[in-house]
């Protein structure tokens, strides 16, 4: 009886754990994207609506759209995205994360779906128009924590780092004179400096990087599914319209 009863065990523990996501994620109607929403165009509140909404919400919506599921945005901090990812919080991070060799150890990456670098903003009453990472030493910068901004800034000694959760912050303590510089992804460093006309990006683009769509390396169906997505929305310049709805 009690040999028996193990085997019930391990055998309803083989089926659970074979049940694929894609079946799990159908199941339950819904598709758990993680993000950090200070982040536009990729993701950001609209004042209007009070929802996260971008570029990356788009494309989280056509994977939705495609698996039949409703989608569902969890706003949570950066580095907290990939822990989210390992216990299962969330289902995939479409966050405008850069694709890079430590976050692969931990999870798996979409084929990429743009081509980003990092820039340093300033503020336009001040003299200091640092135009690479060298020049920010001496001086205290902000940026949101573990991003790949903090991650290259922390190898120069010298530089004094300010870790913020949310650009938000990092932005209302540069415009006020607490930090000199923000360094972060040329596309929402240009919508930032636009709402914000005593800001301006003093460096040319000083990485090149590309963003993934990130999951759980055992869903490995469910990145052929994002990956065949983003294949066809290219080929249906899907794409380009929206690039040229959020740039
Ligand atoms: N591309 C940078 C990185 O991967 C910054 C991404 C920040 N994204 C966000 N949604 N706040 O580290």
């Amino acid at each position: 009886m009690r040999r028996f009863l193990v085997i019930l065990v391990v055998a309803a523990l083989v089926v659970v754990s074979f049940a694929g996501i894609i079946d799990e994620i159908k199941k339950r109607g819904y598709i758990i994207m993680g993000t950090e929403a200070t982040f536009p165009p990729f993701e950001f509140v609209d004042k209007q609506s009070k929802q996260v909404v971008g570029f990356d919400v788009d494309i989280a919506k056509m994977i939705a759209k495609k698996l039949g599921v409703q989608l569902v945005i969890k706003d949570i901090a950066f580095d907290g995205l990939i822990p989210a990812l390992m216990t299962n919080k969330i289902d995939m991070i479409v966050a405008a994360m850069t694709i890079t060799p430590e976050r692969e150890k931990m999870v798996s990456f979409s084929i990429p779906y743009f081509t980003a670098g990092q820039v340093i903003v300033v503020r336009k009453s001040d003299s200091f128009r640092p135009k690479k990472y060298e020049d920010l030493k001496g001086h205290r910068v902000g940026v949101q924590q573990g991003t790949t901004a903090d991650i290259d800034l922390s190898k120069i000694k010298g530089i004094e780092i300010v870790r913020y959760t949310r650009f938000t912050d990092a932005f209302l303590d540069l415009a006020i004179g607490r930090t000199d510089a923000v360094v972060l992804d040329a596309a929402p460093a240009q919508a930032y400096v636009k709402f914000n006309p005593k800001l301006m990006i003093s460096s040319p683009v000083l990485s090149e990087e590309k963003y993934g769509i990130a999951v759980r390396k055992e869903d490995k169906e469910l990145l052929d599914f994002i990956n065949k997505t983003l294949k066809e929305m290219n080929s249906k310049t899907c794409y380009d319209f929206l690039v040229s709805l959020w740039f």
